[in-house]
C-alpha cells in the first residue's frame, strides 16, 4: 500500500472519529460514559466513507485523472479497512444492543420493528461485504474471477443496505438543523449521502463518455 492511500484512510478514520466527538461530547454535552457509543460512531461513519471510497475512486480516476488517479492503487485497502471498521461497529453494536442503551429500538423489553429492521439490514449487510472482504487476499485464497466480480456486486449491495441501515435511525432529524448539535450535519444524513453519491459515481459518472 503507498504512502498516500495510507494517509486516506488513517485521515478518513482520525477525522470521523474526531467529528463525533465533537458533535456528540462538545456540542451535545454527553457524559464521557458514553464514549463507546460515540467512538461507534465514528467507525461506522468511517467504514462506510472508506467502502464508498473503494467505489467512487474508479469513475472518479477516469473522469478526473489528475486529481483521483494517484488513489487507484489504494482502492482494495479501502475496502478491507473499511470492512474492518463496520465489522468493528456491529461487534460494538451486538454488545450495546440493549433497552438501556437503545430504549428506541425496544418495546417490553423486546426489539421493535424498528430494532428488527436495524439488526437485519446491518447483519445482511456486513455479510455482502464481507463476501468481497473474503476474496480480496488473493495470495491467501484463490477464487474464480467470476466469483471475484460477483463479490464486488454483492459488496456493492452491502453499501446499499448500509445506507438504508441509517434511515430509520436518523431520517425524522434530517430536516431539522435547529436540532443538529453545533449545526453539525447527522452522521447517519453524510453516510447516507456518501452511498447516493457511490450510486450516482458507478451509474452516471460511468455512462458519461
Ligand atoms: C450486525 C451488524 C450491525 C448491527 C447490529 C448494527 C447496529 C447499529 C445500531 C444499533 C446503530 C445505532 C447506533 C447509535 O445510534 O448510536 C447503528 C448505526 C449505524 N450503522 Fe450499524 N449495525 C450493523 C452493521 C452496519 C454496517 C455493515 C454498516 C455499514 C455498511 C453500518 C453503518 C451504520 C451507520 C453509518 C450508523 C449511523 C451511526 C449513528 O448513529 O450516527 N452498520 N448500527
Amino acid at each position: 500500500m503507498d504512502r498516500k492511500s495510507i494517509t486516506f484512510i488513517i485521515w478518513t478514520s482520525v477525522l470521523s472519529i474526531s467529528y463525533a466527538i465533537i458533535r456528540y461530547h462538545l456540542f451535545k454535552g454527553l457524559n464521557f460514559s458514553f464514549f463507546m457509543i460515540v467512538f461507534n460512531k465514528g467507525i461506522s461513519l468511517a467504514g462506510i466513507l472508506l467502502l464508498s471510497s473503494a467505489f467512487v475512486v474508479g469513475p472518479l480516476a477516469r473522469k478526473f485523472p489528475d486529481i483521483f488517479k494517484q488513489f487507484l492503487s489504494g482502492k482494495r485497502f479501502f475496502g478491507i479497512w473499511g470492512f474492518g471498521l463496520v465489522f468493528a461497529h456491529s461487534v460494538i453494536s451486538f454488545f450495546f444492543l440493549s433497552p438501556t442503551s437503545f430504549s428506541i429500538f425496544f418495546t417490553l423489553n423486546k426489539l421493535n420493528l424498528v430494532g428488527n429492521f436495524i439488526l437485519i439490514s446491518g447483519i445482511l449487510s456486513l455479510l455482502l461485504i464481507g463476501f468481497a472482504f473474503a476474496t480480496s487476499f488473493p495470495k491467501l485464497l484463490k477464487f474464480k474471477s467470476k466469483i471475484f466480480f460477483l463479490s464486488l456486486n454483492a459488496s456493492y449491495i452491502g453499501l446499499i443496505i448500509g445506507g438504508i441501515h441509517v434511515l430509520p435511525i436518523g431520517i425524522k432529524g434530517w430536516t431539522e438543523p435547529n436540532s443538529w448539535p453545533g449545526f453539525l450535519f447527522p452522521i447517519t444524513l453524510i453516510s447516507f449521502l456518501a452511498v447516493l453519491f457511490t450510486i450516482y459515481c458507478r451509474t452516471v459518472l460511468n455512462s458519461i463518455k
